[in-house]
Order: C-alpha cells, then sequence, then structure tokens
C-alpha cells in the first residue's frame, strides 16, 4: 500500500483543490485514526486508516475505471515526447495512476479504457481470453462478400501473420463503403492492415465495444466517465 499525502489524498477524492483541502486541515475538520489532523502533508495509508471529514468516513477509492471517447491526434500511452496523450485528457489525480488498456493509432476515434486495475488489464489484453473488439470504418473502395468470407477464414498480414477469424459487416458498398469489423486480437495496425491486404484502404476508425464494454455514444470526442458498476461487473465476467 502506498503513503500518500493526506491533501493530496482528499484532493483525490474531490473534496477541493489542495488549497481547499489544506483549509479543511487548518480548521481542524479532518480526523486520522481517530486524531485531529493539523499538517496536511502527513503521510497516510488511505486503504488502511480510518480518515473522516467533519466525522464522516472518507470512502477511498483505490480503483479507477474511466471510458473515455478518445479523439483523433492523441496518443494511447501515459508519456509522448512530443504529443498529446490520452491521460492529458483526465483529471490530474487520475492522470497519474491510470494507463490504458491497450492502443488505438493515433488517428483512430472511440472506445478507449483506462484504469489502475494491472489484473483487469491483463486479463482484458491477454491473447487466450479473446476479448472481442468491435469497430466501425469507413473504407475507400467496394467492400463485398467476398471480403466478408475472407474475413471469417482470418487474414493473411504484411508480415505472414494469419489473424483469427473476424466477422465483417457492410453498412453500405461503395466507391466509399462502411463497415463494422469484430476482431479477436490486437496485432499493431490490425484492422487497417487487414484490409489492405485486400487492397483497401481505412480512412476513418472508431472503436465500438471491447467484450461487454459499450461506447457511451453520449460522451464527446475527449469526454470521459467512470464505469458503472454493472459495466464492470460485465467486464470481469461477473
Ligand atoms: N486496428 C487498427 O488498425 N487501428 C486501431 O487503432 C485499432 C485496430
Amino acid at each position: 500500500m502506498k503513503r500518500e499525502r493526506l491533501d493530496k489524498v482528499l484532493a483525490n477524492m474531490g473534496l477541493g483543490t489542495r488549497k481547499e483541502v489544506k483549509a479543511l486541515v487548518k480548521q481542524k475538520l479532518i480526523e486520522v485514526d481517530g486524531v485531529v489532523a493539523t499538517d496536511p502533508g502527513m503521510h497516510v495509508i488511505p486503504e488502511e486508516q480510518t480518515i473522516l471529514v467533519e466525522g464522516e468516513p472518507l470512502n477511498y477509492k483505490r480503483w479507477i475505471y474511466v471510458m473515455l471517447n478518445k479523439p483523433p491526434g492523441v496518443i494511447s500511452a501515459t508519456e509522448d515526447p512530443r504529443h498529446e496523450t490520452v491521460v492529458d485528457l483526465l483529471p490530474i489525480e487520475w492522470a497519474d495512476k491510470v494507463h490504458p488498456v491497450g492502443r488505438l493509432d493515433i488517428d483512430t476515434e472511440g472506445l478507449l479504457l483506462l484504469t489502475n486495475d494491472g489484473q483487469l488489464s491483463h486479463s482484458l489484453l491477454s491473447p487466450k481470453k479473446k476479448v472481442d473488439k468491435e469497430y466501425y470504418a469507413k473504407i475507400r473502395g467496394q467492400v463485398t462478400q467476398h471480403h466478408v468470407d475472407e474475413f471469417a477464414k482470418g487474414v493473411t498480414l504484411d508480415d505472414g501473420y494469419h489473424t483469427m477469424p473476424a466477422k465483417l459487416e457492410i453498412l453500405s458498398s461503395g466507391e466509399e463503403s462502411e463497415i463494422k469489423v469484430t476482431i479477436m486480437e490486437g496485432k499493431f495496425h490490425q484492422v487497417k492492415r487487414m484490409f489492405a491486404a485486400f487492397g483497401l484502404e481505412v480512412t476513418y476508425l472508431k472503436r465500438l465495444r471491447m467484450g461487454t464494454l459499450l461506447l457511451d455514444e453520449s460522451l464527446e470526442l475527449g469526454d470521459f466517465r467512470e464505469l458503472t458498476e454493472e459495466e464492470l461487473a460485465g467486464l470481469r465476467g461477473e
């Protein structure tokens, strides 16, 4: 368990800015293990110690699960020397802790889960678990039943790797086609490379679903929210 500054813990819990929570301490409104706190910088282990705010227990949240509607132009990483990253879009108290579960390309939009729960993250990304990912895409060129059949057999990519079977659904077909595709792996640029294998170019890509977790379409690009209990239970297979 990590020791953290009391004012940071209180601010992370949404009790106010660091300055505001320092004022709560100065006003003697915070108790740690039955003793009135006087130093906002004192170290506490929030999971183990009892922190009272005006006599009410502080419900410390150890685990963070955030759904982001990823906008284009940001990198799915925690740090990048040149570009804005997905964690830069989050409040600082989350940004410091979470990592993205898997990666979307810089130009891909849509569902991205961010968490500090390494175990859940690992189980969602493990190839053995075959968690399916559904995407909506616009394709330059005509997508036909031939492609649907080929995707169902798996597609050999430019490096010789043969993908697992993928479900391709044609929404419209023409000079530009619209499709939905569901894949069970997360190889680098996988959807783009699967279409490239047939000389087709993905011009727009958006992730709609990961396992049981659906993108909340009410989130604008760049917006985020915490997962609900039901969404979390679904991802855990409960
Ligand atoms: N496949 C891609 O090609 N890009 C993504 O961002 C996700 C899947």
